[in-house]
């Protein structure tokens, strides 16, 4: 992690312009995984320049892949096939949640011992979730409390049908990786639906995955081939800027090449709901993913309620939805009780921020209420080591009365290292 820094946000009078965002972390994850189960080279144009998924490229390389990124932050991966050769270092995860959940279903079907370490935030994040159906279908997992470190002892896998407890898409991933290399026929039920990428990425790499209502199923020994593929635009970065557009009467917003898959882009049906009009310019598919150009304008806000399985689609995008929605028509979120997992508690760190930007807003215990048609002023904001968190409140703080300073902002690095310079370029003063 950088050293730790602060910015100044200055309030903005309008944002306008056009703007691509870095290749989407989800999909960036899944595709250097895979490419290391691939004999052969792949490469990915816009991989995510992000730390998390950097972690994940040094696992690969740790696993004995070799990987490079030429200049154009293109990543090249020369993949070895389904046995992986054995780490003589500690698989160090960084702060990715992702990187750790899914990485332990590829190394418990290998045939030697893995420790996988992560950061301060990332050892306090829950691990049996994965711990659990993978030890059923025959891993051998030590860890302390469910958290990292965790010791894989990989083994010859079987194939389970296993219901997810709480809709989680690394969870799935996770069992659909170890699937992918155990003996039989993995299944994998969801409680609402989520992100799908897992999916799709093996298909891609040439697996058969089917899907029907909340499963998914895979056949173990199905060999992957190697992916030359662009990763679209990360839907959860984009959705900063689709934010700061909506609270800006005069804004007008395109974002190029971004992600539109059905199961990231539920912001969209929530900006629309709230009275924004979005446009969707061009789209096309790619490697089973849609990707393509959309345009906002802003209109008279509406209050909207989040709850249920439209919760779990938006699970990245609810702190900057929070942390705008005093300056709209208010909104409700219910049924969020997973945002105390992430990298923080990001219930408690939006409440605090909004509460020292003088916001009235109530949490409660899975979710806020907060009122709509509020005046802000700017703030010390604590960052929370949460790069959502400080991106979020980045944007709010463009409509505060007065400056605003958020600390540790090097966090944003952990998935947009240019979001302050890139958020910038569109903003009048
Ligand atoms: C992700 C799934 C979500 C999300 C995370 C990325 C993924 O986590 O919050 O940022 O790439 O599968 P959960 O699986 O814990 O819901």
């Amino acid at each position: 992690m950088p050293a730790k820094e602060s910015v100044v946000i200055r309030p903005a009078r309008n944002l306008l312009g056009s703007i691509r965002v870095p290749g989407d972390k989800s999909i960036s994850h899944r595709y250097a995984m895979l490419a290391a189960l691939a004999a052969g080279r792949s490469r990915f144009e816009n991989y995510s320049p992000g730390a998390d998924c950097n972690s994940t490229l040094g696992c690969m390389r740790a696993l004995g892949c070799t990987v490079e990124r030429e200049e154009s932050g293109a990543v090249v991966i020369d993949g070895i096939g389904p046995q992986l050769h054995a780490p003589n270092i500690a698989l160090d995860c960084g702060n990715s949640g992702s990187t750790m959940r899914m990485l332990s279903g590829i190394v418990a079907g290998q045939p030697f011992t893995s420790e996988l370490i992560g950061d301060e935030s990332l050892s306090r994040r829950p691990m049996k979730r994965v711990m659990e159906p993978l030890r059923h279908m025959g891993a051998e997992i030590a860890a302390t409390n469910d958290c990292a470190p965790l010791r894989i002892s990989g083994n010859r896998l079987h194939g389970i049908t296993y219901r997810v407890p709480v809709a989680s898409a690394q969870v799935k991933t996770c069992l659909l990786f170890a699937g992918l290399l155990a003996d039989g026929q993995t299944t994998v039920e969801e409680p609402t639906p989520t992100r799908d990428h897992g999916e799709l990425a093996l298909r891609a790499f040439g697996a058969e995955v089917l899907r029907s209502r909340n499963t998914v199923t895979i056949a173990g020994g199905q060999t992957l081939h190697p992916l030359d593929a662009f990763i679209p635009g990360d839907s959860s970065s984009a959705a900063f800027f689709l934010c700061a557009a909506a609270i800006f009467p005069e804004s007008n917003l395109v974002i190029d090449g971004v992600l539109l898959n059905p199961t990231r882009s539920a912001l969209l049906d929530v900006l629309t709901a709230m009275g924004c009009r979005i446009s969707v310019l061009r789209v096309e598919e790619q490697n089973g993913e849609l990707v393509g150009t959309i345009s906002l304008v802003p209109g008279i806000m509406k209050p909207v309620e989040i709850a249920g399985a439209q919760t779990a689609l938006l699970i990245d995008e609810l702190p900057v939805l929070a942390a705008t929605a005093p300056f709209g028509a208010g909104l409700v979120v219910r049924d969020a009780g997973e945002l105390r997992v992430k990298e923080s508690d990001r219930l408690t760190a939006v409440t605090r921020n909004l509460e020292a930007m003088g916001a009235q807003v109530e949490q409660t215990a899975d979710g806020w209420r907060i009122p709509g048609g509020q005046k802000l002023h700017g703030a010390e904001i604590e960052g929370f080591g949460d790069h959502r968190i400080a991106m979020a409140f980045a944007i709010a703080a463009l409509r505060t009365e007065g400056h605003t300073l958020i600390h540790n902002s090097e966090c944003v690095a952990i998935s947009y290292p240019s979001f302050f310079a890139d958020l910038e370029k569109l903003l009048e003063h």
